[in-house]
């Protein structure tokens, strides 16, 4: 029998701070996470300067719980993965450096990892038997991208957004309806109470598979100024489902064209804002049977460094060890 093959996987890129062990590319030993959230709250958004110090101060023990916890020992690991983009600078500069000088110390392969490709490997720690070809719909809070993966390790942008990201135009709309930061997960909840239908707000539409959210927003900025004072709570909710809606079904509405264009046997739908209840379900009405549909648990659509792991596993076997030189722009 072949030995079991460990991966340890450092995510740093943006407001996560997570250290996972997976073996064999697809199964998770361990995914340690520890969410900034408290640490931003009080400045309405990720202050770039405070996230890269303290994903410096919290990976050391981040690393001794992932390791504890897969019953590892650094002499264990096969391969050392690690987010170098895209992200925030200082914060990839803190997992990279960190990863560095443990694959020294350790005498530990080490290979750089797309972040992006992260979120598409999540599915695979999902489902074991899951394989490309695929459709992916990669939705987080930089980035609303569809693109084709024929084969591990390879990725073809098919449709992006022209403005902004699902994540960021939920993330201002929730800000514009006072929910603070975090914005998208506040405003996932809020839509559970609202309706749609009496506030409805205009759904983007461009030809294509482009998105445009910025549209959107101003409708949304332009409704909340009519209401004025006068804006209810139940307003509020009933904005938020509305966006919610019109997000949603813009997405959708892509995926849905990518998918009558050519078949593809599995869809998969990942990132943070596929944490989205209306998405989650939506999207499984969406596709069908035309497709395998697999978006990953809450805990593996938003940042963790499980799915880098796995990431890095496949593309070091199919493409070679990367290089892990930080990249903050870095795309598919
Ligand atoms: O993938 P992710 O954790 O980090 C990035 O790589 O960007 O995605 C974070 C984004 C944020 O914009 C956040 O507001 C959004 O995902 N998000 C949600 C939900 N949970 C997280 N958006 C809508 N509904 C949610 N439940
Ligand atoms: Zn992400």
């Amino acid at each position: 029998m072949q030995s079991r093959r460990l991966t340890l996987g450092i995510e740093t890129s943006c407001d996560e701070t997570s250290v996972a062990v997976v073996e064999d590319g697809r199964r998770v030993l361990s995914n340690v996470i520890h969410s900034q959230v408290d640490l931003h709250r009080g400045f309405g958004g990720v202050v770039p300067e405070l996230a890269a110090r303290d994903h410096l101060e919290r990976l050391p023990h981040l690393l001794d719980l992932a390791l504890e916890g897969a019953g590892a020992k650094p002499a264990d690991l096969d391969l050392i993965a690690v987010t170098r983009g895209p992200g925030l600078a200082g914060c990839l500069l803190v997992g990279v450096g960190v990863g560095e000088g443990l694959a020294a110390a350790w005498s530990r392969p080490l290979t750089g990892v797309n972040h992006l490709w992260g979120h598409i490997y999540a599915a695979m720690l999902t489902r074991p038997d899951l394989e490309p070809p695929l459709l992916g719909l990669v939705v987080s809070g930089a980035h609303s991208d569809l693109v084709r993966m024929p084969e591990h390790g390879r990725f073809e942008v098919i449709g992006r957004t022209r403005d902004d990201a699902a994540g960021e135009a939920f993330d201002k709309a929730a800000r514009m309806l006072g929910l603070g930061y975090p914005g998208g997960p506040a405003l996932d909840r809020l839509a559970r109470t609202g309706d749609a239908r009496r506030q409805p707000l205009p759904q983007p539409s461009l030809k294509g598979l482009e998105y445009s959210f910025s549209g959107l927003k101003t409708a949304l900025l332009y409704r909340l100024r009519d209401l004025g004072e006068s804006v209810s709570p139940q307003d509020k909710a009933d904005l938020a489902a509305a966006f919610e809606r019109s997000v949603v079904e813009s997405l959708l509405e892509k995926l849905d064209a990518a998918l009558s264009d050519s078949p593809y046997p599995e869809v998969v739908v990942s990132g943070g804002v596929a944490a989205n209840t209306l998405l989650r379900k939506r999207a499984a009405e969406v596709v069908g049977n035309r497709a395998r549909l697999t978006m990953p648990p809450l805990e593996l659509c938003t940042d963790n460094a499980a799915m880098i792991a796995s990431a890095g596993y496949y593309a070091a076997r199919v493409l070679g060890r990367q290089a892990s030189t930080v990249d903050p722009s870095l795309g598919w």
